[in-house]
């Protein structure tokens, strides 16, 4: 439970990233992904426990209403344990490459709440795009939430709807969570996979209830409830 993380721990006594010279130099870094993906998959999903007298699993419910793909995307990640070798410890790239319908849910949250919400470009010679020129020297913001507003590529924009991915491959420049470019975001693929990896044990063995589920939302810088989305996060015992 969040409030005993609240008592001042003892040095020594919690060591999730090591500790001394060899602590891991990416706990900052693994934290902040971590903090940045529960806050926008808490921000765009309700949990709801199903099979109340059965093992423990709870479904991601997304906001608004797209149940009938989160009951496909809680079904993924149970079939995928189902069908793994009872040989095999823990998730494997195959069985991430097969999460067709998380992967819908991860490019429809970094669709609507990126953290990266513009990008700066320099022109460094003049640029004639369409009917406009951009004299060399001028400075130039791409503002990928607009991008990514856009109805035509992304009919009732404001809506989060997984289902919008289905058969759909965005135009190049549509979909730019991650930037563009030559200047693209390194770390595209590893995020992603550690959003998948994440969210796979968070689904099957967590739940979380918020504090307060009626928090109004905030769209500056990105959009998020005001109360930063307080929430009790429960470790699920099977
Ligand atoms: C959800 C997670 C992340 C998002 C949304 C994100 C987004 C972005 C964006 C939009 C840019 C600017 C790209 C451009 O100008 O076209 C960028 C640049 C960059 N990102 Fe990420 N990023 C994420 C995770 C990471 C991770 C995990 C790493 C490293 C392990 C990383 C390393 C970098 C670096 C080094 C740059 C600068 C690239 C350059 O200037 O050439 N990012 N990121």
């Amino acid at each position: 439970m969040l409030t005993s993380m609240n008592n001042k721990l003892k040095a020594g006594s919690f060591l999730p990233f090591g500790a001394g010279s060899r602590i891991c130099p990416g706990a900052d870094l693994a934290k902040l992904e971590i903090s940045i993906l529960l806050h926008y998959f808490l921000l765009n999903y309700n949990l709801k426990r199903i099979n109340p007298g059965g093992p423990i699993v709870y479904l991601p419910l997304p906001r608004p209403l797209d149940n009938c793909l989160a009951e496909i995307i809680k079904e993924e990640q149970v079939e995928i344990i189902k069908r793994r070798p009872s040989s095999q410890k823990g998730l494997t790239l195959n069985e991430i490459r097969q999460m067709q319908y998380l992967s819908k849910a991860i490019d429809e949250t970094l669709r609507r709440s990126s953290i990266s919400f513009s990008i700066f470009r320099k022109a460094e010679v003049d640029v004639k795009i369409n009917d406009y020129i951009i004299p060399k020297g001028w400075k130039v913001l791409v503002w990928n939430r607009a991008v990514h507003m856009d109805s035509e590529t992304f009919p009732n924009p404001e809506e989060f709807l997984t289902s919008r991915w289905e058969n759909h491959t965005p135009k190049a420049g549509s979909f730019i969570p991650f930037g563009a470019g030559s200047k693209i975001c390194p770390g595209a693929d590893l995020a992603k996979l550690e959003m998948y990896i994440f969210l796979h044990y968070f689904l099957l063995n967590y739940r979380f209830e918020r504090i307060n589920p009626g928090s109004p939302i905030q769209y500056l810088t990105s959009p998020r409830p005001k109360d930063n989305c307080l929430a009790k996060i429960i470790k699920q015992h099977h």
